[in-house]
């Protein structure tokens, strides 16, 4: 099977994508690992921010004024601003397709406040925004002819000549690695805040994979050592509990019963301060007994329900405990406007560092960048393939892959890599998370490192073909250490804090560091780091010395 443009990601992004690319000329499918409901889109809830009135200079200048100053110097001033100018354009195309954004007794959609905004610009629908407008996405794609191949995990690409030929894929039924021949593709597969597994928000699997093919690819990636931590998690869980709790007027207050931080201030701050009440050894509860119970019900009813079932807390009368955790990364694969450095081959959503988020994402922006530049982004492929031929497919990587596959089959199991992916979370949390130092990070860096050899040496214990969980779970978290490595490495090289990126031992922020971590990986294990405007290159063994 052939297809004129391939899409990696059945999120927002990739669905925008697949619908703009798609004419009655070309076959467009998307590929996913899972299923297409289930994407990390489909669980932000609280909503996407716009300005709706797109005369409305005024608020269109201030939502690119919030979103520049939580980039913290190292947001792309173009870039922002055609995010924040299309976003009025968006919306009414997302109502086009039928979402049905929440509306007040006239008929206007309504809008909350979020951290860091200077207005009410989020649009929501109820707490569950993301999969009201992945689920009208798919309707929509369906719709054109856009084709799902679910369940199929994607590998690797190949390309001839620095453009791309084909996707390399392991589908999941059957366990057989098979290439699909293509003009184009678009990575539009998440980010990787997943890898602080049971310290994140995002669903298990969401470690990356595209990022790690894009290093494989030699490409670079961006801004690595930012990831957001959300305040709110729940404790127990780390399930999201939705800004829109905070937009709502909730209050965060300490085992003091004390408020100690502004609610509405941007996530790195409130993570920083939840931590460190944490380190106190208080705790911190989201505190909701004073806003009316119709309120609760209408504005939050996926957080009411779920504190309810999951942790037997009832948020009218009761506190609920939160921690803050790993919810998105605002690094990425670099793709100025979508562009990567291969030809035929285009980035958007979380998998892509288009540089609207810089050093952290003002709440609200992701579903809105995911939109706007898979928008984007199949614009562009519609118009790259519509004079492009299929290319030869280099089938040295397919092989490459068919083996890795058999070898993990094959081996003997005396590791257990569920108990490898739990401590890859925790050390990644602890050493390379909220704050980070050059100890702590140099002993991520090793410890990963260890891990990433002995990942060589993981096999099967389930040798059957079907459906195979443990072949998968290899798989990406093979692609975690990989990822692991990176953002370690471009925190090790950030010597300041900025944003997301906490350095104990260097808590200020520095001129000098206004600019951007480039890393690539010349060869496994080896990675050169540059700067975006400063091309400057290191060994990864000359830093240590
Ligand atoms: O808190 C939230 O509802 C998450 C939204 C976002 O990450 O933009």
């Amino acid at each position: 099977m052939t297809y004129d443009v391939l899409v990696i990601g059945s999120g927002i992004a990739g669905l925008m994508a697949a619908i703009e690319a798609k004419s009655e000329h070309n076959s467009v499918a998307i590929l996913t690992k899972g299923n297409i409901f289930k994407s990390n889109s489909a669980i932000a809830s609280g909503g996407i921010n716009a300005v709706l009135d797109e005369k409305n200079d005024v608020e269109i200048q201030k939502h690119i004024d919030d979103t520049m100053n939580s980039a913290k110097e190292l947001g792309d001033k173009k870039a922002v601003a055609y995010l924040c100018k299309r976003a009025p354009h968006i919306i009414k195309k997302l109502v086009e397709y039928g979402v049905a954004f929440d509306r007040d007794e006239n008929g206007a959609i309504l809008q909350r406040s979020f951290g860091g905004g200077s207005s009410k610009r989020t649009c929501f629908v109820g707490d569950s925004t993301g999969a009201s407008i992945t689920q009208a996405l798919i309707k929509k794609a369906r719709l054109i002819g856009v084709e799902f191949l679910v369940n199929h995990y994607v590998m690797d690409i190949t390309k001839i000549e620095n453009y791309v030929s084909g996707v390399i894929c392991l589908k999941r039924q059957d366990s057989s690695v098979l290439v699909y021949p293509t003009k184009a593709v678009v990575f539009a597969g998440g980010g990787y805040a997943g890898i602080y597994r049971g310290f994140s928000t995002n669903a298990q699997d969401c470690t990356g994979d595209v990022l790690s093919i894009a290093l494989r690819a030699g490409l670079y990636l961006k801004d690595m050592e930012f990831v957001q931590f959300h305040p709110t998690g729940f404790a127990k869980t780390s399930y999201l509990i939705s800004e829109a709790a905070r937009g709502e007027g909730g209050h965060l207050v300490n085992s003091d019963g004390e408020r100690f931080v502004d609610e509405l201030g941007t996530r790195d701050v409130l993570s920083r301060a939840i931590f460190e009440q944490v380190r106190q050894g208080k705790k911190v509860y989201l505190d909701m007994r004073h806003i009316p119970q119709n309120i609760l019900e209408s504005r939050v009813p996926t957080l009411y329900k779920n504190a309810y079932t999951q942790v037997g807390i009832d948020i009218a009368t009761e506190l609920l405990e939160v921690k803050p955790v790993a919810h998105y990364s605002m690094g990425g694969i670099y793709a100025p406007f979508t562009c990567s450095d291969i030809k035929g081959l285009y980035v958007c959503g979380e998998a892509a560092a288009i540089g609207v988020h810089g050093a952290n994402r003002l709440g609200g922006n992701s579903l809105l960048e995911g939109a706007v530049f898979g928008e984007l982004a199949g614009q562009k492929v519609k118009a790259y393939v519509s004079n492009k031929d299929f290319l030869p497919i280099d089938y040295s990587v397919v092989i490459k892959n068919m083996q890795l596959v058999d070898r993990i089959f094959e081996g003997e199991c005396t590791k257990n890599f569920n108990a490898m992916r739990i401590s890859v979370g925790k050390i990644m949390f602890t050493k390379a998370g909220i704050f980070r130092n050059e100890a702590s990070l140099q002993e991520a860096f090793d410890y990963m490192k260890y891990l990433r050899q002995e990942s060589n040496t993981l096999h099967c214990i389930d040798k059957g073909k079907n459906n195979n969980v443990e072949l998968i779970s290899i798989l990406e978290l093979r692609n975690a250490l990989e990822l692991c490595e990176a953002i370690i490495l471009s925190a090790m090289h950030r010597k300041e804090s900025r944003g997301a990126h906490h350095r104990e031992d260097f808590p200020l922020t520095c001129k000098e560091g206004n600019r951007h971590v480039l890393i690539k990986e010349l060869q496994k294990g080896f990675f050169k780091v540059a700067y975006e405007e400063n091309l400057f290159t290191r060994w990864f063994q000359k830093i240590l010395t």
